[in-house]
């Protein structure tokens, strides 16, 4: 057993996915959230940026004394994962393996969406995942860069006029080929998935990441004997690197309680910090 909360990180908002996805299937658990809401996006950012930046990241949860990390972030976990798996000493939880066997799980024809940010798709990571899985499976993948910014501008109401078409726009050849599964490669989409699945129809499977990353992390503390005793009552605790955004109000909305414990962190402060290594 072990009391210590969970460490979920993300370059915003998209986290929340997994985070509230741990909180409804580990009730009992503190976690502790750091968005990078200063620096958000990651996804239209360098391989070599991403990596500081997710380094820093996980050095902080690190600092904040968590049991494990999950990484909610599909950027991060494609591009910096195994970087990240290597300089931690504790359970690592990264995006891309936990939807890929939930995709390779769902689908029937065979045919698999990927959407996910540009750095994402550019990586590769997902289709390689899939297909190590069933390699059968016919992988589309595509980036969707404007769905970050929708999201943490807080265009995520069914019937948003900003949002509405930009699904129509970026989903409409993964419509037509048939895919009857989407990975939501980005832990951002989740909070898009109304109006998605609105343009999809309710037929296409639509596999969350970040909510995949949270059963895996269930699984992982549970073999490791590290969950908490308690099974209820849990507390979240938030940090952000801007905390005069929109970070708090849309959270509520998508979490559908208010977000009291959000404090701020200076980006100069997480530019000091490294991963020690193991
Ligand atoms: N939630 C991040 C992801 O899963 C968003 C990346 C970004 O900041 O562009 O990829």
């Amino acid at each position: 057993m072990d009391e210590r909360p969970i460490g979920v990180f993300d370059s915003g908002l998209g986290g929340l996915t997994a985070a509230r996805a741990l909180a409804e299937i580990l009730p009992g658990e503190d976690l502790l959230y750091f968005g990078d809401t200063g620096r958000v996006p990651y996804g239209s950012r360098g391989a070599e940026v991403i990596r500081r930046y997710a380094r820093q990241d996980a050095a902080f949860l690190l600092g904040q004394g968590v049991k494990a990390v999950v990484c909610a972030c599909g950027t991060v976990s494609s591009v910096a994962g195994e970087d990240l798996a290597a300089g931690m000493d504790c359970p690592f939880i990264e995006v891309v393996s936990p939807a890929a066997r939930a995709a390779v799980g769902a689908t029937r024809n065979h045919r698999v969406g990927v959407i996910a940010t540009a750095a994402t798709i550019a990586s590769g990571r997902f289709p390689e995942a899939i297909r190590s899985l069933d390699p059968e499976a016919q992988v589309l993948a595509r980036a969707c860069p404007l769905f970050v910014p929708l999201v943490e501008g807080g265009h995520i109401a069914p019937g948003d006029p900003i949002a509405g078409p930009a699904v129509a726009y970026y989903l409409r050849e993964l419509r037509d080929w048939g895919a009857d599964t989407l990975v939501l490669g980005c832990t951002h989409y989740p909070l898009l998935a109304p109006l998605i699945r609105d343009y999809l129809g309710e037929a296409v499977r639509l596999v969350s990441s970040g909510e995949e990353a949270a059963f895996t992390t269930r699984a992982l503390l549970a073999e490791r004997g590290l969950l908490s005793s308690r099974t209820k009552g849990g507390s979240s605790r938030y940090f952000v690197t801007d905390p005069g955004g929109s970070f708090a109000a849309v959270a509520e909305v998508f979490l559908g309680e208010p977000v009291n414990h959000v404090a701020p962190v200076e980006i100069g402060s997480l530019e000091r910090l490294e991963l020690q290594g193991r």
